[in-house]
């Protein structure tokens, strides 16, 4: 059987916190493109990983915004770290939203490419990038509903607000 191929649809959930600290096969990173660390998010995994990614992240080349590159976990629980480029917010008419859309598909791809069952992502491009919360968190439950590339998708907020916004839409999008 293909990766990620007649599996059942991923539980998608939220959680409020530090993604770092999840016990999940891959974390997502809301990098920038150089993917060699920042502040926010990006700045969290760096430290917990510790300084063995920000090495291995320098033979990767970069990475495109929009797209999406893995590396080991090193010092984090999870087992893969996938850095992702969201798009900065720029008025929402210069493709932002199907950028955003790109970082989650690509992410699930990369994911099921390894085998991961459980992924936790952060609220990509809605910190430093300025992507409006409520925006973001749509593209973002759109894009990875119904996916059966994984089996659960941990929405990590590490805000009550944005956990708020997922939570509303999660109640929505569940099944009637
Ligand atoms: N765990 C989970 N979420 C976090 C954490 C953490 N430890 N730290 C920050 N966040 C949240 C922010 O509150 C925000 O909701 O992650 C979301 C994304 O914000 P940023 O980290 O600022 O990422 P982004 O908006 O995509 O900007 C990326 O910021 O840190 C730099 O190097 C990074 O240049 C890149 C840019």
């Amino acid at each position: 059987m293909a990766q990620g191929m007649n599996k059942d649809i991923a539980v998608l959930s939220v959680v409020e916190g530090d993604i770092t600290t999840l016990d999940v096969d891959v974390v997502v990173n809301a990098a920038n493109s150089s993917l060699l660390g920042g502040g926010g998010v990006d700045g969290a995994i760096h430290r917990a990983a510790g300084p063995e990614l920000v090495h291995h992240c320098r033979q990767l080349g970069g990475c495109r915004t929009g797209e999406a590159k893995i590396t080991p976990g090193f010092g984090l629980l999870a087992r893969w770290i996938v850095h992702t480029v969201g798009p900065v917010w720029k008025g929402g008419h210069k493709g932002e939203a199907e950028l955003l859309a790109s970082c989650y598909r690509g992410s699930l791809e990369l994911a099921a490419s390894v085998g991961a069952r459980t992924i936790a992502f952060p609220a990509i491009s809605t910190g430093v990038y300025g992507y409006p919360a409520a925006a973001a968190a749509e593209i973002a439950v759109r894009t990875v509903a119904g996916s059966r590339l994984v089996s659960s998708i941990h929405f990590v907020c590490f805000d009550a607000s944005t956990r708020r916004i997922y939570k509303a839409l999660l109640t929505d999008s569940e099944p009637a």
